[in-house]
């Protein structure tokens, strides 16, 4: 079975639900504490074993390819004032010299069209898909938890998360079969069913092993919802065909593409980080906000 080295970042939408604040600064650029949610994205990436970074990129998204490359003003003057801790943050946030791959999607179509726009790099290898403004945080990474799936069953697999019943109509859910030592085989994909149609509480979350077939399926693939060619309806079309399974992912999810989701995100990482945690708090207190520890 073929080891996945390889993770496409969709970095092309438009981040209309954080405008006016997504109109000059990348949605994945948004910092969470202090850190842009793209720099998450990686790290879990190459934690994950993953030595190709993919990023399908649009117009007005320069910042993420800056991000990515060395700042050598910068860290010429942060060595001159002897900020060794800085430089050496810079220097870890830095992928390996040519691992690093930019493409661009002229138009935003969809997720699905973001994805196919890879293609050409991907070649014919399984690969992963991360969402970047999809933040999971915990002790382990989501991407490694996928890829250390993929090496027991190879195949296909989505990432899914048990939600409340009442909110299945905000999300794609799964339609479950089988389950077998924590993999649960996918039977279907359904976009946003209601609480009383919906085949299961599995939410579908942004971090996927594909085999390189999607790229036959988001070939032709119509535009769906939203009237965007969408992911989840091309990967609909490979089950079936293909082994698909599910397995439910640990850590906590935050989507950053919501204002909500993006205050809750800095929050709770800033409430887990020792070194920012005592400060917020004693903040949040003066706020007449207590949280328990
Ligand atoms: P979203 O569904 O969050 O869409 O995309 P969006 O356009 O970024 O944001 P809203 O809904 O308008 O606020 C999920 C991921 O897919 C990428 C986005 O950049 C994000 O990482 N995407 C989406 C593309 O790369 N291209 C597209 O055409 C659409």
């Amino acid at each position: 079975m073929k080891p996945i080295r390889k993770a496409v970042f969709p970095v092309a939408g438009l981040g209309t639900r954080i405008l006016p604040a997504t109109k000059t600064i990348e949605k994945e650029m948004l910092p969470i504490v202090d850190r842009p949610l793209i720099q998450y994205a990686l790290d879990e990436a190459r934690a994950a074993g993953i030595d190709t970074f993919i990023f399908v990129t649009g117009r007005g998204k320069e910042a993420i390819e800056d991000h990515f490359d060395i700042s050598y003003e910068l860290e010429d003057t942060l060595k001159k004032r002897g900020k060794t801790a800085e430089l050496d943050a810079l220097a870890a946030s830095l992928p390996g010299a040519g691992d690093a791959i930019f493409v661009r999607q002229q138009r935003p179509l969809g997720l699905g069209h973001a994805v196919w726009c890879a293609r050409r790099i991907v070649g014919e290898e399984p690969f992963v898909v991360i969402l970047p403004d999809e933040l999971i945080y915990g002790p382990l990474g989501a991407t490694a938890q996928l890829t250390a799936a993929h090496e027991q069953r190879g195949g296909n697999l989505v990432s899914v998360l048990d939600i409340p019943r009442e909110a299945t109509g905000s999300y794609g859910v799964i339609a479950p079969g089988e389950e077998c030592y924590g993999v649960i085989e996918v039977r279907g994909l359904v976009e946003k069913p209601k609480p009383e149609d919906a085949p299961s509480t599995l939410m579908l979350v942004g971090r996927y092993v594909l085999q390189p077939e999607i790229f036959s399926k988001l070939e032709d693939q119509k535009p769906g919802a939203g009237n965007e060619i969408q992911l989840t309806d091309a990967m609909a079309r490979l089950i079936g065909e293909q082994p698909f399974n599910a397995i439910p992912i640990a850590g906590r999810r935050y989507d950053c593409g919501s204002k909500a989701g993006f205050l809750a995100a800095n929050l709770m990482v800033g409430l887990s980080r020792p070194d920012i945690a005592p400060a917020l708090r004693a903040l949040l207190k003066a706020e007449g906000l207590d949280l328990p520890s």
